[in-house]
């Protein structure tokens, strides 16, 4: 098998609902923090950490997104002549190659588990990556690219992992941890939104993945699980009774759950204030509204 991770899935084929009306129309993945989708930072971070094939898990509906990664030459023209460069260069950037990217139907909601095995046949005998786009995270380092360098070590199945509140595990993929070894944890089972006092650890599993072929040949057995949907975690779990290695990877970095409306407000007031062209104007309006609230108060 080759070892060296350049493919990845990228399921975005959800119904995406709590984002209704908006994402009755709009696929979640475009909507944008400031003026970048967020489909667009999860491709920069495949990137970075070596990827150069883009499959995507779609549905009915998403059409935008293929659109986004089109070329646009009318467009394209009009910047040229109006000799506005910063903002073709920028474009030109959003492009994909012919090839580099694939899509691929996901007919029916089945679940993460049942997405990511709709990809199967483009995969072939290969690791590869799987990148949930509305789990954004900001790091100095690409999260993808941490995992690439410590999967190099581990080989197996891994998964990114997160500290949450005890209260809060019930809504992730929880680990069992047999060894924690810092960075790195073994692990020695894995539940899919256990209840709170059910929750082995406060370890949960988020949008990152690196998955070996046996894992998609394992999403073809199980059953529908947690929510009556196809579970990736339920895969991942059966790796570990076959006596194959399944690690959690605590990254460095900043995650928002951009899937749900409080994270997706924090990810636009973080990103914003990091862009340097309207950190002095944001924060200072930011600033003006957190006094006038403890005023009030
Ligand atoms: P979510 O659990 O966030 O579901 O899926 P969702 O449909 O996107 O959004 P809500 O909960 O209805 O608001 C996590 C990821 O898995 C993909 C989603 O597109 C998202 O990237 N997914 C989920 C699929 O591709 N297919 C599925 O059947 C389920």
């Amino acid at each position: 098998m080759k070892t060296r991770v350049t493919k990845a899935i990228f399921p975005v084929a959800g119904l995406g609902t709590r984002f209704l009306p908006a994402t009755k129309s709009i696929p979640k993945e475009i909507m944008t923090l400031v003026d970048r989708p967020l489909i667009q930072y999860a491709i920069d971070e495949a990137r970075a950490a070596g990827i150069k094939e883009f499959i995507f898990v779609t549905s009915r509906g998403k059409g935008a997104l293929e659109d986004y990664f089109d070329i646009h030459p009318m467009l394209e023209q009009t910047l040229r002549r109006a000799g506005k460069d910063g903002l073709l260069e920028m474009l030109k950037n959003t492009n994909m190659d012919s090839g580099e990217i694939a899509y691929i139907r996901q007919h029916k909601a089945l679940g993460l588990g049942h997405a990511v095995w709709c990809a199967r046949r483009l995969i072939g005998n290969e690791p590869f990556a799987v990148i949930l786009p509305d789990d954004v995270i900001a790091a100095e380092k690409p999260v993808l690219q941490q995992m690439v360098e410590a999967y190099e070590q581990t080989g197996g199945a891994m998964v990114a992992a997160m500290e949450v509140p005890p209260d809060k595990a019930s809504s992730y993929g929880v680990l069992d941890i047999e060894e924690d070894m810092g960075d790195l944890v073994k692990v020695k089972g894995m539940v899919e939104k256990p209840a709170a006092e059910e929750a082995p650890s406060n370890l949960a599993v988020i949008g990152r993945y690196i998955l070996t072929p046996k894992v998609l040949a394992n999403i073809s057995k199980v059953k529908s699980g947690a929510g009556g949907e196809i579970q990736l975690t339920d895969a991942i779990a059966a790796e570990i009774n076959q006596n194959r290695g399944v690690y959690g990877f605590r990254f460095r970095g900043q995650r928002f759950d951009c899937g749900s409306k409080a994270g997706f407000l924090q990810a636009t007031v973080a990103f914003g204030m990091a862009r340097d062209d309207l950190r002095d104007e944001f924060t200072a309006y930011l600033d003006e509204m957190m006094s006038v609230r403890r005023a009030a108060q």
